[in-house]
Formats: structure tokens, C-alpha cells, sequence
């Protein structure tokens, strides 16, 4: 396992390289924090990245890079890892955890451009705008009002009332819908919403079902033919969560059928890896059908919130050393050490005995504590230490050395 050089990790100018086009929001919060800061546009492959990032602490990346346990292994100085983006398994996150590495992300700074986008379809699946602006263009002119309705007095069902769920339920509400929800915990009714205690009861009462749950065993093929037989007649389908939350060969046979009205559909079982490779999916051409790239969250105002949301876990992990919300570490939220102490952040293994080696090493210096945060998990411990160092005998610089020296130890360093 590598170990950090303590006096790289307690240099105060620190260099951070952002690849893939980042968002430049982050680079100028960052610099204004007195970081040096590099841009990329692209994402490096992984002998690039062994040689980039040797002059580098931070590393910020987007969904296309591959942060391999290769790259993480030699790169010993490197402090944390921000994904500009929701999902982080490009990161060999467990790897980056042994070598001492928080990951940060971003998952919520594009949740309401999420419940927009469910807000809009909702309007265009009740009008067939889908179908009748290809029409207009194609040049066929189809004024009806049949089978055509407002959504005012309509109701939604959601099912997850997580970040998305709920901002779709105000977001709802305001255009005079009736909300109804159903999540597996407890959850505050926002507005006038009514939770639901089973999935079935919603199904049968909903004009429009919308999904916002995550990815699990539990939601996997979570609305399939049993599920649709349960809406009702003429009932729409939205689903911006996951594909693999609807059964899509079910899906069909229940719009084949007319059970369904229609149905918007921004995620799928298979999705392309990128814009230059072809999509299909048993849903094209069908009547009242919307499809959608997985853009729900892409949107320039989300960009720029993950730009600000990691620069600012960056920011708060190198000047205090938290890590809370990080993916991959055991959290500590901290504040910043108090006027004229030492805090030093230590990561280790977990085993037993490390704690009181440390505090060996601290006793012996005849440093006292004026404040210790400790959380593990099975893998490993984070430690966070104060120091008063007016009466010790060795510097912090040579207890970070004596700690890091330790078999148990990962990576030290000093705020
Ligand atoms: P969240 O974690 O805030 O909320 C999820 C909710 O689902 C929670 O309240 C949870 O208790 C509930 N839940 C989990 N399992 C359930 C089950 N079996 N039955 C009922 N409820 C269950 O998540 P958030 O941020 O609201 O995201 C929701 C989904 O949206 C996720 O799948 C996420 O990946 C997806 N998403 C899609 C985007 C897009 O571009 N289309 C962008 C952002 C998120």
C-alpha cells in the first residue's frame, strides 16, 4: 500500500487538475481559495493519468474517466478524488479508500432540473405534443381535442419521495394536480400530498405514475405486467429514474394494448456508452411515446450546481478535513481548527491498537489533544486530531512522520 510523504501533504499550495470539460465554475472557486488549478478537456487514459498526476494533490473527473486501482496505487500524494457528476463507478472506489483517497460527488445538484423535465412531459404526454409536432413537421395538420386534457385537477402519483420525488410533488401541486406518493420509509407529506401504504393502491388511483427510486433489488423490474394491470385505464408512465425499475417488454404490451395512454421514458435497461453509438429500443415508433436521451439532470444549470457542489467538498476537505458526504470513507464533518491549534488527519487501517499507538506518539511529544474525531468502517479508521503544541517537545512535522512510519498507516497529514 503506498504511503503519502507528509511534506507534500502539507504544502499550502496545492495543485488541483480538472479534466473532461468540468464546469470553469469550479476552477474559479477553487482559485479564489488560493489553489493552483489546471483545466483539461479531455479524459486522460490511464498511462496519461500515471503521468499527470504525479504533480498533482486533487483530482476532479466526469463520468468518462477510468480511475483504476493502477492509477490510485502510484499515485501516493494525491488526496481526494471529486466526480463532476452523479455516478462515481468509474472510480475503483474501495481501491481509492486503501490508499487513503476520499471520493466526492455530486448527487443532487441536478434534481430539480429532474422534476422539470417530469413536470413538462406530463403536459406534453396529456396533449400528444410528441406526436403531433412530428406530424406538423412532417406536414400533416391534426387539430383535435380528442383524447387531448389538462393536467389541472389530474393525479400524480410518485413513487419515491426522495429529493426528486418530493420537488415534483410542490412542483405538482402549483399547477393544481392532486399529489399522491408511496416510498418504502416514512416520509413528511410536503403540501397537501397523501402518502400511500402500498404501491397497488397508488397504481389504481394515479392519472400519471412517475418513478424516482434508485437503483436497487428492491426497484429492480418494479413496474412490470402485474403492476400495469393495477393503473388505470388510460393512465400515463414517466420514468426518470433507473431502466431497470421498468420491465420495458411489459411496458409495451401495455401501450400495445391501449391499457396505457402513453408513456415518457428518459432511462433504459441498455443505453448507449456515447453519442456516436446507435440506440434502439422496442419503444421507437410507438403512438404517444416520448424518449429521451438520460437527460433528465443535464441541463447547463445542474452543471454548473456540480461544479459548485464538489469544488466546495474539495474545498471543505483540504482546509477542515471532512469528508462527509464522500462515497467511499468513513465520514467526519468538522469545523475549522480553533485559533492557534495543529490539526492533523490520519488515515489507517482498521485494526485494533492503532488509536492508542498514535496517542502514544502524541503523549510522548507532550502535545495535548484538544479535540480527536475518529469513524471507520470495516476497511479502515479516519482520524482527526487538534493539537496545542506550545509545550511539546518535537514539532508537528515530526510527529506526522513518526505516525506515518506506523505499519497501520495510510496516509498524514497536516492542515
Ligand atoms: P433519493 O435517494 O433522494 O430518493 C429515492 C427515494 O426512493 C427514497 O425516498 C427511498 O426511500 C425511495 N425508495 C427506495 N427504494 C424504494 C422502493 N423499493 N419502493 C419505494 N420507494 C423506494 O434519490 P433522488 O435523488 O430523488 O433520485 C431518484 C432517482 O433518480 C435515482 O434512481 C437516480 O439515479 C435518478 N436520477 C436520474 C437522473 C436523470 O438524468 N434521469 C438524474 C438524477 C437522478
Amino acid at each position: 500500500m503506498p504511503k503519502s510523504n507528509p511534506s507534500s501533504t502539507s504544502n499550502p499550495q496545492l495543485k488541483i487538475l480538472l479534466t473532461e470539460g468540468i464546469h470553469p465554475v469550479a476552477q474559479k472557486k477553487l482559485q479564489d481559495e488560493g489553489y493552483h488549478v489546471d483545466l483539461l478537456t479531455h479524459a486522460p487514459t490511464e498511462d496519461e493519468y500515471i503521468k499527470l498526476l504525479t504533480g498533482y494533490n486533487v483530482l476532479g473527473i466526469r463520468s468518462k474517466s477510468e480511475i483504476t486501482r493502477n492509477i490510485l496505487e502510484s499515485q501516493s500524494h494525491l488526496l481526494g478524488i471529486g466526480a463532476f457528476c452523479i455516478g462515481t463507478n468509474q472510480i475503483d472506489l474501495a481501491a481509492a479508500a486503501l490508499c487513503g483517497i476520499p471520493v466526492f460527488n455530486a448527487p443532487y445538484s441536478n434534481t430539480r432540473s429532474v422534476a422539470e423535465l417530469v413536470l413538462a412531459e406530463m403536459i406534453i404526454l396529456s396533449r400528444q405534443l410528441g406526436d403531433r409536432n412530428s406530424k406538423a413537421h412532417q406536414g400533416e395538420w391534426v387539430k383535435s381535442a380528442e383524447g387531448s386534457k389538462e393536467i389541472r385537477g389530474k393525479t400524480i402519483g410518485i413513487i419515491g419521495y426522495g429529493h426528486i420525488g418530493s420537488q415534483v410533488s410542490v412542483l405538482a401541486e402549483a399547477l393544481g394536480m392532486k399529489v399522491i406518493f408511496y416510498d418504502a420509509v416514512k416520509k413528511l407529506s410536503l403540501g397537501n400530498a397523501q402518502s400511500k401504504s402500498t404501491l397497488n393502491a397508488l397504481l389504481a388511483e394515479a392519472d400519471f405514475v412517475t418513478l424516482h427510486v434508485p437503483e436497487t433489488l428492491s426497484t429492480q423490474n418494479m413496474i412490470a405486467a402485474r403492476e400495469f394491470e393495477k393503473m388505470k385505464p388510460g393512465s400515463y408512465l414517466i420514468n426518470a429514474s433507473r431502466g431497470s425499475v421498468v420491465k420495458i417488454e411489459d411496458l409495451v404490451f401495455a401501450l400495445q394494448s391501449g391499457h396505457l395512454a402513453g408513456c415518457a421514458i428518459d432511462v433504459f435497461p441498455e443505453e448507449p456508452a456515447s453519442n456516436k453509438q446507435k440506440f434502439t429500443t422496442p419503444l421507437q415508433g410507438m403512438k404517444n411515446v416520448i424518449l429521451t436521451p438520460h437527460i433528465g439532470g443535464s441541463t447547463e444549470e445542474a452543471q454548473y450546481a456540480i461544479g459548485l457542489e464538489v469544488a466546495e467538498s474539495f474545498r471543505k476537505f483540504l482546509q477542515f478535513g471532512t469528508t462527509a458526504w464522500s462515497v467511499n470513507f468513513p465520514q467526519i464533518d468538522l469545523l475549522p481548527p480553533k485559533e492557534g491549534v495543529v490539526r492533523i488527519m490520519n488515515v489507517h487501517s482498521n485494526e485494533p491498537g492503532v488509536l492508542s499507538e498514535i496517542n502514544g506518539y502524541i503523549s510522548a511529544a507532550k502535545a495535548n489533544i484538544q479535540a480527536q474525531h475518529l469513524s471507520t468502517d470495516t476497511q479502515i479508521g479516519y482520524l482527526v486530531v487538534d493539537l496545542e503544541m506550545h509545550q511539546a517537545q518535537t514539532t508537528a512535522e515530526d510527529l506526522v512522520k513518526k505516525i506515518t512510519a506506523s505499519p497501520k498507516s495510510i496516509k498524514t497529514r497536516i492542515l
